[in-house]
């Protein structure tokens, strides 16, 4: 995208402490008394972003407790030893409180002040700033209610800064939220910023309290009152980040490119792990589900689309993005696109404009494996394609920027979730048909995260269903299934060679067929099934033209196979790199592979027949003809790496079939499709996309030259 678009980041310095970029940006965490891993898995991330700075709130109310004078001494030198340290000292001690709560103001304001002194005195020497409370305008952190004309708070800040200058510290004076200009003129007019070093924001665009300005609005309103008094503090936006509760990650990553680019001096997001779902918020126990969603990554530890593009390719990474996604959908609105709520909005005039051009056709997944090829080949007729994809598999991203390099503007780009409906309504709208191919897509992962993998492949489908159903005439809609809703097959009796199973009946010699007996096995396959089933029912009781593919392995091109999803590419890269494969089983489990190539023509053949085949669903693979075993599969790919494959044997995964292989006869006497390309030549073309792909990343580990051995003497390398 970056080359595409010629446009590279240079941000520079801004603000007066004449830092760049990376080193404004730090990162804000609450880490409470005794959460040691927790900690440590912080200090991991920001060593993997690449950050310097770590803002933490340390509370003064710990401090009275045994458990809290041990975190304290454990937990600021720990984090010092590696980033700067940003202490936020808060929360009144309710012993000391006008009433027994951490929000109250302390009776005597002085108390703050000797608590500071303490802090300076026997931790002084790990930081050189600190931040003097937390959202002082929020009731939440100080209860004004009790301290109605700000007295004992000015007093006990103003006290508090200037002991710790006397000191030699530079202080923070704790981050307004909302930003209140009337707040700050009350504090400025009690001498409360005459010793302050640097008056700090807070927010977070699109959830509470943010207003529709910019940034520099709300800079240039406080520049305003500053002036006023003469003051001339640094500024520093302490919080800020974006709940992505609405599964609008890229949103995320816009938030984050706006601060940084703001004029400001330091920046601190908001956060780096997910609140747990089991925790308690401030706020009460999931009373407001924002709260839960504002990290870099999810609670259990999963990387969001900021955080992978974040620590591959630093902050120019995430400014290419947004910068080519707002490229994309200005071309698609041909109007300058501002970011309202969860998504990016046009003008009235934009929008009905909009509505008017002509149709797009939506892939779902558009920027995954199946999906880049479905796309190339619309593409290379004609048609305009509109991709809507989350980018949640790692180096998809490489595929659209393929398709965006190559085909331009005809490549519109929705970096978005099947799991948001209202962004599945307004793309299915836009849509002429639908391939809908997002999905959570491995087995293995389903196991684990069973309903992160439901949530995606059953409630994505039905947001594409219902927006469907809400259409006077919705366009027609592939759906891709999978051969695992036939279970492990265990009825299918089989007899073994040295390299495979085969059936004993002779009833399977040509496959299986869509008569076979449902049978869901694993999260996955109960997930794509479930879909699968409320497909074909839609078509029966709303009448949408809907046709499902239950699919066996399809290889090829654009495929970033790794060992949970694409076993064929996986299989190929891993022998290239000279890596040791693991086969889960006997290594005698058999597949019929197909070639992405054949399938496409399949799904346009569905489309081209859709009155004949919709509302059906047909088991779609290479058949007999392709069908081969992980052992026979070996020999091919040491023929094409020039080196053999060191694997060793592990045991069998859940729900996986000993054989598989596709019966393709129904849907060939409907349309006349059949697979065209043999497993060697597909294989060909998978090893050239390999090689001339991964060795832009990886050119020491792979060695093209190889080719030459084995049976593919005469591979074209480009
Ligand atoms: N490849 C196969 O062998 C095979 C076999 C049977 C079925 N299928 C099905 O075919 C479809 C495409 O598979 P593929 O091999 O191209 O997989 P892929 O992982 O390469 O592509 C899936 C795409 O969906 C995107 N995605 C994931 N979650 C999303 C979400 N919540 N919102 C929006 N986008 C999301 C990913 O970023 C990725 O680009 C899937 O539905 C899969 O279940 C594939």
């Amino acid at each position: 995208m970056t080359e595409r678009n010629n446009r590279k980041w240079h941000p520079g310095q801004s603000g007066q402490s004449g830092r760049s970029a990376e080193q404004r940006l730090g990162i804000l965490e609450w880490l409470r008394p005794g959460e040691y891993e927790h900690a440590e898995e912080t200090l991991q991330l920001l060593r993997a972003l690449k950050v310097e700075s770590l803002r933490t709130g340390l509370s003064w109310a710990d401090w009275h407790t045994p458990e809290g004078r041990k975190w304290f001494d454990w937990l600021i030198p720990t984090v010092a030893r590696e980033v700067e340290l940003l202490p936020c000292f808060t929360y009144t001690p309710p012993s000391l409180g006008i009433e027994p709560k951490t929000s109250s103001p302390p009776r005597n304001p002085k108390d703050y002040a000797d608590f500071i002194d303490v802090m300076i005195t026997d931790y002084g020497r790990h930081f050189e700033w600190l931040e003097l409370w937390n959202e002082p305008n929020n009731l939440n952190d100080w209860d004004w209610i009790l301290d109605p004309d700000w007295q004992i708070f000015a007093e006990m800040i103003g006290m508090a800064a200037h002991w710790a200058k006397k000191r030699g510290k530079k202080t923070v004076l704790g981050g307004m939220c909302p930003t209140d200009p009337n707040w700050l003129n009350m504090m400025c007019s009690r001498g409360t910023v005459d010793w302050i070093d640097a008056l700090a924001l807070h927010g977070f665009p699109g959830t509470w309290e943010f207003s529709g300005e910019s940034w520099n609005d709300k800079i240039d309103k406080i520049r305003v009152v500053l002036d006023a008094y003469t003051l001339s503090p640094e500024l520093w936006l302490t919080e800020v980040g974006y709940s992505t509760w609405r599964h609008d990650e890229i949103n995320q990553v816009k938030v984050l490119i706006e601060a940084v680019t703001a004029p400001l001096d330091r920046v601190y997001w908001y956060s780096a792990f997910d609140l747990h779902p089991h925790e308690n918020h401030q706020d009460g126990f999931h009373e407001d589900e924002r709260h839960y969603h504002f990290g870099l990554k999810t609670a259990d530890g999963t990387p969001k689309l900021i955080c992978r593009v974040w620590q591959e390719s630093g902050l120019a990474g995430l400014h290419d993005l947004v910068a080519s996604v707002a490229q994309s959908s200005a071309e698609l609105s041909r109007k300058p696109l501002v970011i309202v709520g969860g998504r990016e909005k046009s003008s009235a005039s934009a929008t009905s404009s909009r509505k008017a051009e002509k149709k797009a056709v939506l892939i779902t997944g558009g920027a995954g494996f199946i999906g880049t090829n479905v796309a190339e080949r619309l593409l290379r007729q004609g048609e305009t394609v509109l991709i809507f994809d989350n980018l949640g598999r790692p180096g998809v991203e490489r595929n659209l920027e393929y398709l965006c390099d190559t085909f331009g503007s005809r490549v519109q780009v929705e970096i978005a979730d099947v799991r948001n409906s209202h962004l599945v309504r307004d793309a299915v709208s836009r849509a002429s048909r639908i391939f809908h191919l997002a999905a959570q897509v491995a087995v293995t992962t389903s196991i684990d995260f069973p309903q992160l993998d439901f949530d995606t492949n059953v409630r994505g489908t039905l947001n594409i269903l219902e927006a469907l159903r809400e259409m006077t005439a919705p366009p027609p809609l592939l759906f891709t299934s999978t051969n695992k809703v036939y279970g492990a097959l265990e009825e299918v009796s089989l007899k073994s060679n040295t390299t495979r199973y085969h059936p004993v009946k002779r009833r399977y010699a040509a496959g299986i067929d869509e008569t076979h007996r449902l049978d869901f096995h694993s999260p996955y396959g109960c997930s794509k099934g479930s879909a699968d089933q409320y497909v074909l029912d839609y078509a029966r009781t709303y009448g949408i033209r809907a046709v499902v593919f239950r699919m066996s392995c399809i290889y090829g091109p654009h495929q970033f196979g790794n060992e949970d999803q694409g076993w064929v590419a996986h299989f190929l890269i891993q022998a290239l790199q000279d890596n040791p494969l693991i086969l889960y089983g006997d290594g005698r489990q058999v597949r019929d592979i197909l070639f992405v190539g054949d399938l496409v023509e399949a799904m346009f053949a569905a489309f081209d027949n859709i009155s004949r085949v919709a509302g059906r669903a047909f088991n779609i693979g290479g058949g007999a003809a392709n069908s081969i075993s992980l052992l026979e599969l070996l020999p091919r790919i040491e023929s094409m790496a020039g080196r053999s494959c060191r694997y060793s044997l592990a045991d069998w995964r859940q729900g996986d079939q000993k054989y598989y292989v596709t019966d393709t006869g129904l849907f060939r006497q409907l349309t006349g499709w059949q697979p065209a390309t043999t497993i060697e030549a597909g294989l060909l073309q998978l090893y050239e996309w390999v090689v001339m792909h991964l060795s832009e990343q990886q050119t020491v580990r792979f060695s093209p030259v190889s080719v030459t051995k084995g049976g593919l003497r005469n591979a074209p390398i480009r």
